[in-house]
Formats: C-alpha cells, structure tokens, sequence
C-alpha cells in the first residue's frame, strides 16, 4: 500500500464542525473567536471540552469570567466566521467592527450572537495545559437551536446546514447522509 502525508497530523481528523465562542472580558466587553478544536465529552453531566491558544484573547476573557457562549454559525455566515478568526480582540472591538446582533443568553454572562443556528451555554469545571493550548472542560448548562433547523435526531440538513473547517480559507458543508445495514 502507498502512504502519503498531509502538512499537519489534525488534518486527518478535519473537516471539523465551526463554532464561534463569546465570552465576557474584563471591563464587561464581549469577544468572539471561532473554533473547530471543540469536541462533547460526557452526558452526564453535559460536558464539551475546546482547546484555547493561549495567547488568544478568548484564553484571557475565558479566564476573567470562567464562562462563554458556543454559537453555531451556518454557511451564509462564512466569511465573517473567517475574518473573526483572522484578528484579535485585544487590539479591535471585533462585535463592533463585524456588527455583531447579540442577545442574552439564558444561563451565563456571556451573550449569544443572533444570527447563529445553534446555541450551548458553558461553565469552566476543569483544564488542562497542552502545549500552546489550555483545553478547557464546560459543564452544558443550556443548549437549544433555530426551531426550524433542528428535531429531536438534530440538524435538518436541507434548512440550516452548520460548517465545517477544513484548511485555511476552506470550509466544508455536510453533504451525503447513509444509513448502516441493520
Ligand atoms: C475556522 C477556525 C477555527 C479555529 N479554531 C480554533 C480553535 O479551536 N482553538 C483556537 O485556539 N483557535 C482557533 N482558531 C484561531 C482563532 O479563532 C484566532 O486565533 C482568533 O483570532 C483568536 O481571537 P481572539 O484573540 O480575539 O480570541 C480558529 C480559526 C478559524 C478561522
């Protein structure tokens, strides 16, 4: 058998499903910063876990409230998903300059971003440092979705599909639904 090698081990395990995270930040400014390095990790009790860069601002804001809001953007949300990944919000108001709609959410501090199609609101429990990242681990305090992108299985794909980051610029929608033999 051939083998071959991508440029970065992860991106075996991308395209990966986007979410922006908003958080509360010193002084009571918002941030968000999308990220793809979030994965659920128990039922019980409803636990995700994300890994932050450190140097990011999101780590500082996360670390000033311990809380954050995980907004699921959909494919006509692309490009400001991109470019809020491309600046920081230590140097520029990213809700202002990307005209952010926010609204509050119904368990934490930090806000959710109206114009997403998903929703979890997390509290930090635990950590652990890894290299450049904190992998933060968030107790699910509340989650709901866009009443007409979702039943009880999950996303209605032909209404509202999430993305999912590939490379770069890249992101990718889910396409072909297959169903195992029984
Ligand atoms: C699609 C996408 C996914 C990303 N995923 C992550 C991630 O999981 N963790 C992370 O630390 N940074 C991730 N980044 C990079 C941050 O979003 C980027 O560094 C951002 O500018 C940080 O903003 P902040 O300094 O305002 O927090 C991702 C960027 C993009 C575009």
């Amino acid at each position: 058998m051939d083998f071959a090698k991508p440029k970065h081990f992860y991106y075996l395990l991308h395209p990966r499903p986007v979410v922006v995270i908003l958080s509360v930040c010193e002084g009571g400014r918002y941030n968000a910063m999308p990220a793809s390095w979030i994965t659920p990790v128990s039922e019980e009790p409803p636990t995700i876990a994300v890994a932050i860069d450190r140097e990011s601002y999101t780590f500082t804001c996360i670390e000033y409230s311990k809380e954050a809001t995980f907004n699921i953007p959909s494919a006509q949300h692309v490009d400001v998903v991109y470019k809020l990944g491309s600046v920081s919000g230590r140097s520029v108001d990213k809700i202002k300059m990307f005209g952010l709609s926010l609204a509050k959410a119904n368990r934490v501090g930090a806000p959710i971003w109206q114009d997403a199609i998903g929703w979890l609101e997390g509290r930090v429990t635990s950590f652990v440092d890894v290299g450049e990242v904190r992998l933060y681990v968030f107790e699910v305090l509340d989650y709901y979705a866009k009443a007409d992108a979702i039943s009880e299985w999950g996303w209605q794909l032909q209404k509202a599909n999430p993305i999912h980051h590939g490379a770069g610029r890249w992101f990718y929608l889910v396409g072909r639904h297959i169903a195992a033999s029984k």
